[in-house]
């Protein structure tokens, strides 16, 4: 591995004035990704983060409330915290940008801005409420909209039409909190000349990997626009930091919202005996790595800087800046009904790795751009069970499974094939620069196809077979099988770190990186845990209502790791059969017993049919069954077969049949 590395990772500090929901989610997973493959690596990343807490909208929501902004924070925070904690988000320090270390930076990096002479004065007119006795910040502002004539809009932005304005150019002006009509005053607030700072910031935002492609040409674009001066002050009453040599004026949110990601690492160097320089300062070797949305990245690469230099702070080396969330295509709406809150999908899904499902659903979207990201009900239960249900999950079982049987629970002692292991290394170095990269996306289809790779190697091995005949050879099997399977533990575990611990368990190990490679043999392995339950319809009604469709997104049919070649498709004998009696199976609802003929040839086929045909409308069909599938047992009957039915967006059944009568017995192809 190379030189141990350090990285201190923040994703945006969400605001304290709402509820965690699924696009935030999205953040924190993005980021954690990243946090937990770099600590698999051995680098140590430092995984800050914090609520944003100060500004009107908490002073309001609060004022309504009837409560203290402190309260309404304090309540915020715990809420935070605990729905962070559903979805394992592994922060070092969750904390508040309410704190004194982050008055302390505040004030540090304000008072750098005046010394390089950044900051400049000015007066301007602001509405003022005589009945209140306090200027009106947008929030607290409401009034017809001066681009359509929409009334009821805030001060800042009309919801309307979409137009952002000074809160002085609304129409008819009314406070919001006596529905007085207020009057203009002067007062004075403090700017940051940005405009001193565009050749710093043409040359920051131009560095070598800082801002992805998507992003650089945007930013390039503001700054040709010219870089207005920056407000940062506020008048009071205000939630926030009060101006050291001021009369009543504060910190605007913005201004200290990102000191939060210096402030929360100060906070936890002290906690555990570190020290700030060593993240912070412009000459230590840490990389600061921010993941943000595309809705905030004009404070973060363009104000951040600024404040960061002129205080002698290190600058960020990276960002990844992801796009929304959409929900049927659509932005998540409260009105539509399309809103998700991180609480309700932890505790309406009926699933007990359902936060990690979203985890890995994410995951297997994630690419380094600002491209929306749409969430979808039949996509997710379809790339879970494709990938962790049907394809990793049926390899651990199938080797676990064999090795207890088989090998009395162990890794078997005989050399494992080194073409797999080969293979093995190949994928490691591909998967380890596309988590790298934040391209998580190619990583797990990378990962999705070693698991195809394994299922295949174990089928074609014929291990069952090999055990009665050449008991060496299927252990030189089975001894690769688990090594594979450790590989994939290793290359999901930061997505998945939950269902990566289950295997871990099963090998008496706790992986990092370097054990993708081939190295156990002739040990003991610990009991075996099912790795995944596969999501259903009926898991996931309960938060995505009753229209969740059970055939996968018609995405999976053409993934290419799951088309079969004409050979796989020509094992399957598929066959015309005659339907000649047909009766209930005794205490089961779904079943019928079916009587066939293909040809000359009688036999029976148990089909879960029941609640779709009666037993007479079923005699006299011809249909299509499955002829060469091993015969089982299904409630006591013996089944020789499989009728072929498709099932319909609303759940009912049709069995297949010719369309015109065929030869009984005639192969289908
Ligand atoms: O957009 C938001 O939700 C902000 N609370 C993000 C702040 S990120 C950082 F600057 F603090
Ligand atoms: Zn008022």
């Amino acid at each position: 591995m190379s030189l141990k590395k350090r990285f201190l990772v923040t994703m945006a500090l969400p605001y304290a004035n709402g509820d965690i929901h699924l696009g935030h989610v999205l953040e924190a997973v993005q980021t954690d990704i990243f946090v937990r493959f770099q600590r698999l690596r051995g680098h140590e990343a430092v995984f800050v983060c914090a609520d944003d807490t100060h500004g009107t909208p908490i002073e309001l929501s609060a004022l309504k409330r009837g409560i203290t902004p402190e309260t309404l924070i304090a309540e915020a925070y715990e809420s935070h915290r605990r729905d962070y904690a559903g979805f394992a988000i592994g922060f070092d320090i969750f904390y508040t940008t309410n704190s004194p270390e982050n008055r302390r930076y505040a004030e540090l990096i304000y008072n750098n801005l005046i010394k390089d002479g950044l900051i400049i004065e000015k007066e301007i007119d602001q509405y003022y409420c005589e009945h209140d006795r306090r200027f009106l910040p947008d929030r607290f502002i409401t009034g017809a909209c001066p681009q359509c004539g929409a009334q009821k809009q805030y001060g800042d932005v009309c919801e309307a039409c979409g137009a952002t304005y000074d809160p002085t150019e609304i129409v008819e002006p009314r406070c919001v909190i006596c529905n007085g009509v207020p009057v203009m005053r002067r007062s004075t607030h403090f700017y940051v000349q940005l405009g001193k700072c565009e050749t710093f910031l043409r040359e920051y935002i131009n560095r070598e990997g800082v801002l992805q492609d998507d992003m650089r040409n945007f930013v390039t674009t503001w700054i040709n626009e010219g870089l207005r001066e920056w407000c940062i002050s506020r008048d009071g009453p205000y939630f926030g930091f009060a101006i050291p040599g001021t009369k009543d004026k504060y910190f605007y949110v913005w201004l200290d919202a990102p000191i939060g990601y210096i402030s929360s690492t100060d906070r936890w160097c002290n906690e555990t005996g570190r020290a700030i320089g060593d993240y912070w300062s412009p000459q230590c070797d840490t990389e600061v790595v921010h993941f943000i949305g595309k809705d905030i990245v004009y404070f973060h690469t363009l104000f951040w800087p600024v404040m960061l230099k002129s205080s002698s702070f290190k600058l960020p080396g990276r960002f990844f800046i992801h796009g929304f969330i959409n929900v049927k295509g659509e932005k998540m709406s409260k009105s539509r009904g399309t809103f998700i809150h991180a609480r309700d999908y932890l505790e309406k899904i009926r699933h007990p790795q359902a936060a990690e499902f979203l985890r890995f659903y994410y995951g297997s979207k994630l690419m380094p751009n600002a491209g929306d990201l749409d969430l979808n009900a039949e996509e997710l239960m379809s790339r879970v069970n494709t990938t962790l249900a049907n394809n990793i999950g049926n390899l651990h079982h199938r080797t676990a499974v064999f090795c207890d049987r088989s090998f009395g629970g162990m890794v078997p002692d005989a050399p494992w094939d080194e073409a797999i292991a080969a293979e093995v290394e190949a994928a490691a170095a591909a998967i380890e620069g596309h988590f790298d990269r934040g391209e998580y996306k190619l990583a797990v289809e990378r990962i999705h196809a070693l698991g195809n790779r394994g299922n295949k190697y174990y089928q074609d091995g014929k291990p069952w077979e090999l055990v009665k005949s050449a008991p060496q050879n299927a252990a030189v099997v089975m001894v690769t099988c688990v090594n594979l399977m450790k590989a994939l533990a290793v290359f999901l575990k930061p997505v998945v770190p939950a269902l990566s611990g289950r295997i871990e368990r099963k090998l008496g190990m706790t992986l990092a990186w370097n054990d993708y490679a081939f190295s156990l043999r002739n040990i003991k392995m610990g009991p075996t845990e099912k790795l995944v339950r596969p999501l259903e319809t009926a898991d996931l009604e309960p938060l995505f209502g009753a229209s969740v469709n059970e055939s996968p997104a018609a995405e999976d049919a053409s993934a290419p790791d799951d088309l079969i070649d004409i050979d796989t498709f020509g094992k399957v004998q598929l066959k015309v059969a005659d339907v000649v009696a047909a009766e209930p199976v005794p205490k089961s609802k779904k079943l019928l017993r079916l009587q066939i003929e293909l040809g000359a040839e009688k036999r029976q086929i148990v089909a879960g049919i029941a609640v779709h045909y009666t037993p007479e409308s079923i005699v006299g069909k011809q249909i299509v069954v499955v002829a060469n599938l091993k015969p089982a047992k299904l409630c006591g009957e013996v089944s020789q077969g499989m009728v072929l039915a498709a099932k319909n967006a609303d759940g009912s059944l049709v069995v297949v049949s010719p369309e015109r009568q065929g030869t009984s017995g005639a192969r289908v192809a």
